[in-house]
């Protein structure tokens, strides 16, 4: 199974919106709750930087529920709207249900995102979100781990976008994948969704 197979990729604006075939994602989510072969394929390990400068990896992680989302700090509408979303669920979850999930920002544009762009920046959405850059080599690894899409629409030095998927990725206290949140979602919906995968979980795990 490939990824590319799964997604229909529409370029808009400044960003790369992914569509998911609905009956490929109905197998997907098949393989999820069934077998771990759809957990092993998203996540793995990386080496980041976080946005007060220490070196972190995915086991720094580990011990709590994560929210993470792949994008750039200077991309003009999409991922200021998806980082809104998951703060917005984040609050939810932890008023409302008494869940407390960890929103994770990870740039895919380190050559403007050093540490205090991305501190500035995650700063604005939620005082509890984590903002992660590193080197390019860091930053590709890290997004080849969460098959995440990314690349420069032009070569302008500094005036660029990224396309880039835009993917949430529930991540389990192991920070094994449980499950993506696609840009479809609004507010409710996500909270709603993470909140029973989080339920189910605990229910399987007890
Ligand atoms: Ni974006």
């Amino acid at each position: 199974m490939t990824w590319t197979s799964l997604l229909l990729l529409l370029v808009t604006g400044a960003c790369l919106i992914v569509y998911f075939n609905a009956e490929k994602k109905k197998r997907l989510e098949g393989v999820r709750q069934g077998e771990s072969v759809g957990r092993a394929a998203i996540g793995g390990p990386f080496s980041l930087t976080n946005h007060e400068g220490r070196a972190v990896t995915e086991k720094d992680f580990v011990g709590m529920w994560n929210l993470l989302y792949f994008g750039f700090t200077f991309c003009p509408d999409i991922c200021p709207d998806e980082l809104r979303k998951m703060a917005g669920a984040i609050e939810a979850l932890e008023k409302k249900k008494g869940i407390k999930v960890r929103p994770i920002f990870v740039s895919v544009d380190p050559e403007r995102d050093g540490v205090e762009q991305v501190r500035d920046y995650v700063k604005g959405f939620h005082p509890r979100m984590v903002g992660l850059t590193g080197s390019m080599d860091a930053v590709k690894a890290a997004a080849k781990q969460y098959r995440v899409y990314f690349m420069k629409t032009d070569d302008d030095k500094d005036n660029y976008l990224i396309d880039h998927s835009i993917i949430m990725y529930l991540m389990d206290p192991k920070m094994e994948f449980v499950k993506f949140f696609g840009r479809n979602h609004t507010v409710d919906s996500l909270t709603d969704g993470i909140a029973e995968e989080i339920l189910s979980w605990e229910e399987k795990t007890k």
